[in-house]
């Protein structure tokens, strides 16, 4: 992990001091949101120094797109995911890119998040977010969006992962599962952060004495549903957990042994829920506060949805919501809720800024500051405006500089996923619900391993969707397309 560049110096925020190096000024609760303030005016690549570790930050839009260069760059793992690693071991975030099992599970996994597996998923989706819909109608506050957003995320994945329900919405305590992951998930990550502070390993060893029965709890019970599973006579792939129990590598025939399979649910549990909750409530938060913005999405979902409030969008129906997806888009542009990634180079090479880095070097890649270069987004960036990701204003915007869902082979394997349940929770919530906000609130972010709204509430109350804008007669998606709808309307340079 070392990461020295080999001594190169980068400018660095004002107050260093020995030792410490570029602590004191940062909050240790908001790493993300203080180092996006304090890289301004430092240029397109500047450095922290956390005790004797080295973070060099990449925040220009050129630079990035250099790093996006697969013949030259390749994923690296940040001390952040190295933490992670503890919790969800060789799972495909985790992985090292020579790790066997990452291109295994990558080939075995990446037909589920296609068409014919999302078809699939959809009802799945649908039903997970009507049980939040009944929970919100009999809703006498205003509801906590995100922690709502999270609930449902959470339940759509584990479903559609493992086919476990933890009833989110139908109990009055969390299931134990719930409470234990994120505890061993904060254990591990707390870990990380103590990394490059003298006395790390007391204090990790500490944590790991007050957080090993939150492992052991979650590793016992995915490894009891793996036994359950692998025992059953019934050969069931329609989940993912049955795809990588029952489908040999169709090259090799090679497959998944059980520990790792125990870790790629984990990672689909933690890659797959907050990630696209936090694009949920960004495009709640910005949609919320603007009436303009705010009818056109209900004249979107009006015109698709007809004037039934309890009518839920088909499969071929979510590529149509192009308004939402632009929302959801121009909300990843700011608060891309993954917001960095690492890249070291293949070889020693000289980076466009003139900076010698070699295979053992990585530079983060801070998403929030690059998708906000003016040189790209122009000196309105920082302002929320979806029609920026309209076909017309997309065209000849430079390619690889917007990257919510990282970049080459290692990007987001989940992508089409999230943005399908994203639009379809999107469209039917705008369909049933009139938003109120609280004109007081101001945007305030959590960080853990992703970006999202903290205290974020909106009053919902049933609508009734204008019954004069119905819209029949669109061409459905030929059912011979082999790729997920939502994907026909990416944007470019992705
Ligand atoms: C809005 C929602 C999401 C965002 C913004 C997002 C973002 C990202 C990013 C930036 C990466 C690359 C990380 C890196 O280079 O280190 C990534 C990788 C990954 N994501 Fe997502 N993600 C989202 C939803 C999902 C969902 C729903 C799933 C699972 C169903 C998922 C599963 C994964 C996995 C397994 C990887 C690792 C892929 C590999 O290295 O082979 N993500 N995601």
């Amino acid at each position: 992990m070392r990461n020295d560049w080999d001594g190169q110096s980068f400018p660095h925020p004002p107050g260093r001091r020995p030792l410490v190096g570029d602590v004191l000024g940062a909050d240790p609760r908001k790493p993300l949101q203080s180092s996006l303030e304090r890289s301004k005016g430092l240029g397109p690549i500047f450095e922290l120094k956390i005790f004797d570790q080295k973070f060099v930050v990449v925040t220009g839009a050129e630079l990035a797109a250099e790093l996006a260069d697969e013949s030259r760059f390749e994923k690296a793992l940040s001390p952040a995911l190295v933490a992670l690693r503890e919790f969800a071991g060789a799972g495909l975030f985790t992985a090292y890119n020579d790790e066997t099992d990452w291109a295994l599970a990558h080939d075995l996994l990446r037909p589920a998040f296609m068409r014919d597996s999302m078809q699939r998923y959809h009802p799945v989706m649908l039903a997970a977010a009507q049980e939040l819909f009944d929970h919100w109608d009999v809703a006498t506050e205003p509801v906590d969006v995100s922690a709502d957003m999270t609930k449902l995320t959470m339940e759509t994945i584990s479903r559609t992962a493992f086919s476990q329900d933890f009833g989110s919405f139908t109990r009055d305590e969390p299931h134990p599962f719930i409470p234990a992951m994120i505890a061993a998930l904060r254990a591990g990550q707390r870990k990380g952060t103590l990394n490059s502070m003298p006395g790390a390993g007391l204090m990790a060893k500490r944590i790991d004495r007050r957080n090993a029965h939150h492992q052991e709890y979650v590793d016992r019970l995915l490894d009891d549903i793996i036994a359950t599973r692998r025992a059953s006579t019934d050969v069931d792939d329609r989940d993912l957990l049955g795809i990588m129990l029952h489908t040999p590598h169709p090259e090799t025939g090679a497959r998944l042994d059980d520990v790792n399979i125990r870790h790629q649910i984990l990672t689909f549990l933690v890659a797959g829920h907050e990630t696209t909750s936090g694009a949920l409530s960004f495009a709640l938060y910005y949609l919320s506060r603007d009436a303009d913005l705010l009818a056109r999405a209900h004249e979107e979902v009006d015109r698709i949805l007809g004037p039934d409030r309890d009518v839920e969008p088909t499969f071929g129906q979510v590529a149509k919501f192009r308004f939402l997806r632009r929302v959801l888009d121009e909300g990843l542009r700011l608060w891309p809720t993954a917001p960095a990634y690492a890249r070291s180079p293949r070889e020693t090479t000289t980076l466009a800024s003139g900076h010698v880095m070699r295979p053992q070097d990585w530079a983060l890649v801070l998403l929030p500051a690059v998708h906000r270069d003016p040189s790209v987004w122009g000196e309105t960036a920082d302002e929320f405006d979806p029609d920026r990701f309209l076909p017309e204003n997309s065209r000849g915007r430079p390619t690889q500089t917007y990257k919510p869902f990282g970049t080459g082979e290692r990007s987001c394997i989940g992508r089409q996923f999230a943005l399908h349940e994203a639009i379809l929770v999107l469209a039917r919530m705008l369909h049933r619900y009139e938003l109120t906000y609280d004109p007081a609130y101001e945007l305030s972010i959590t960080e853990r391993l992703t970006l999202m709204p903290e205290g974020f509430r909106l009053g919902l109350t049933l609508r009734t969707p204008s019954s004069s804008a119905a819209d029949a007669d669109e061409p459905a998606q030929p059912a011979e397309s082999r790729t997920c709808p939502v994907s026909s309307i990416d944007q470019p340079g992705l």
